[in-house]
């Protein structure tokens, strides 16, 4: 249901509707300013810091947001989660499992040394080398095959079919080498099966897919509504694999920071280098949040900020 009636159940306050209280966690985001906006990827340094939007999407398909929620910007890491749920869809859960792996690294999200460390192994789906590897495994014969059942199936959780930034991507390839030695390194080890090159090229293209906070919302509902999209009705993915992935983000969707997130926040969730954030509350709602200013693990602060206070003023906290 709305998450208002969900939301009943736990702490909101007597009086107020989602609606004021997604403006005011928007509100509390607003107060932060520090962080600073990636730029490792030259192309991300040019976007407006002061951005902010915030959207709540609950599991019947309401819509609740604040802010500069239809401003776009490039998935980057919150496509992992994504394309780790439809590579679990496709060839299940012990496959993935024994190939990608689910435990956090605790080294940041394009470490090498945590690869070295872990005898080749990428550690998780959702630091760059676990991400990779979860591209170059999706069942396709050729990149171009890959590539269009990443775009296809991200756009189903989204709704609607998203487009790359060419700008992006263009900026990213020129400056991601550090993500082709990772896939060489991999391919060292024999954990990458295709063509290391071919893979960190759908993968740089699947991170250069343009959203806006509204649509991470509606991908996270679909996560929350057991893979349903609760916008266009289609199932993405089955429910199985909606709680994997879960599982998968709680562990590792913030990186080094996850342990904190879900200490203070309780859900899982998911942050892109371009200051996307998605939140999943089981059962009940997708959060999105889109602003631009990072801490040092690479996630929107703005984002937590206002996330953190939904989560406690919704009572979300699976805890
Ligand atoms: O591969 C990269 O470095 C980027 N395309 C994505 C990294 C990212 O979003 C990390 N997240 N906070």
């Amino acid at each position: 249901g709305d998450v208002g009636q969900v939301a009943r159940t736990g702490a909101v306050p007597p009086g107020r509707d989602i609606d004021e209280l997604v403006a005011a966690a928007h509100a509390r985001g607003l107060r932060h300013a520090e962080g600073t906006v990636a730029d490792y990827i030259p192309i991300l340094a040019q976007v407006d810091p002061e951005l902010f939007g915030l959207c709540v999407v609950d599991v019947d398909g309401g819509v609740h947001e604040v802010g500069d929620t239809g401003a776009r910007f490039s998935i980057q890491s919150i496509s992992k989660a994504f394309v780790y749920a439809l590579l679990c869809d496709a060839l299940g859960h012990e496959e993935v499992f024994d190939v990608v792996g689910v435990n956090n690294t605790g080294a940041a999200f394009n470490s090498v040394v945590a690869i070295e460390l872990n005898e080749g192994h990428p550690g998780n789906p959702m630091v760059n080398a676990g991400a990779i590897a979860t591209t170059a495994l999706m069942p396709s014969a050729t990149a171009e095959e890959k590539w269009e059942a990443v775009r296809n199936g991200l756009s189903r959780f989204a709704g609607r079919g998203l487009e790359v930034d060419d700008d992006v991507y263009r900026s990213e390839s020129l400056t991601n080498q550090r993500n082709r030695a990772i896939a060489q390194l991999l391919e060292s080890y024999g954990r990458i099966r295709s063509d290391p090159a071919e893979a960190v090229d759908v993968y740089t293209r699947q991170c250069s897919l343009l959203v806006d906070a509204h649509d991470l919302a509606v991908m996270g509902a679909t996560l929350a509504d057991g893979g349903v999209n609760p916008v266009t009705g289609e199932r993405v993915v089955s429910a199985d694999v909606c709680r994997d992935t879960l599982a998968v983000l709680a562990a590792s969707g913030l990186y080094e920071r996850s342990g904190e997130w879900l200490f203070e926040i309780g859900l899982p969730g998911k942050s892109g280098v371009a200051g996307g954030l998605v939140t999943v509350a089981p059962g009940k709602a997708g959060i999105g949040a889109y602003a631009p200013r990072l801490d040092s693990a690479g996630n929107s602060v703005r984002g937590q900020i206002g996330t953190a206070y939904l989560s406690r003023a919704l009572g979300l906290n699976i805890f």
